[in-house]
């Protein structure tokens, strides 16, 4: 059985990528790692590290991604926690058999790491990701 290890990051959507960091780094004070263009994800992200884990503040650059339907539909706010496991595939095989939905049988692979979404109707409205990195 796969093993959980921490939480990752926790991602919020946002529509005001300056106004987001102004808030979290200069109001808040978690500093500012950098900001990166991640064209997998249709995004411009700010990443705050915050432990062990990072927040990742998440604009939209192209209009019919998913992140940025959700920033139209439900407005700004926090869209997903992704938690990092030592098997991606132990753990959704384990979470298979208890009945719970993920959003794909395979794993996304991806720069470092491979991801898969556990659907939020089965995690009560949560959208959660999880997370193993892989080397590249
Ligand atoms: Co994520």
């Amino acid at each position: 059985m796969g093993e959980i290890k921490n939480i990752n990051h926790v991602a919020i959507v946002v529509s005001d990528l300056d106004a987001a960091v102004k808030f979290w780094s200069d109001g808040l004070g978690i500093p500012l790692s950098h900001i990166e263009d991640v064209p997998s994800q249709s995004a411009k992200v700010a990443f705050l590290p915050v432990g062990s884990s990072e927040i990742e503040l998440v604009f939209p650059t192209d209009e019919n991604c998913g992140t940025a339907k959700f920033l139209k539909e439900r407005g700004a706010g926090m869209h997903h926690l992704c938690i990092e496991v030592d098997c991606l595939e132990d753990v959704m095989a384990d979470l298979k058999a208890k009945g719970i939905r993920l959003t794909s049988d395979t794993p996304a692979i991806l720069e470092g790491r491979k991801v898969v979404f556990i659907h939020p109707k089965s995690a009560l409205g949560v959208l959660v990701e999880l997370y193993q990195p892989i080397d590249v």
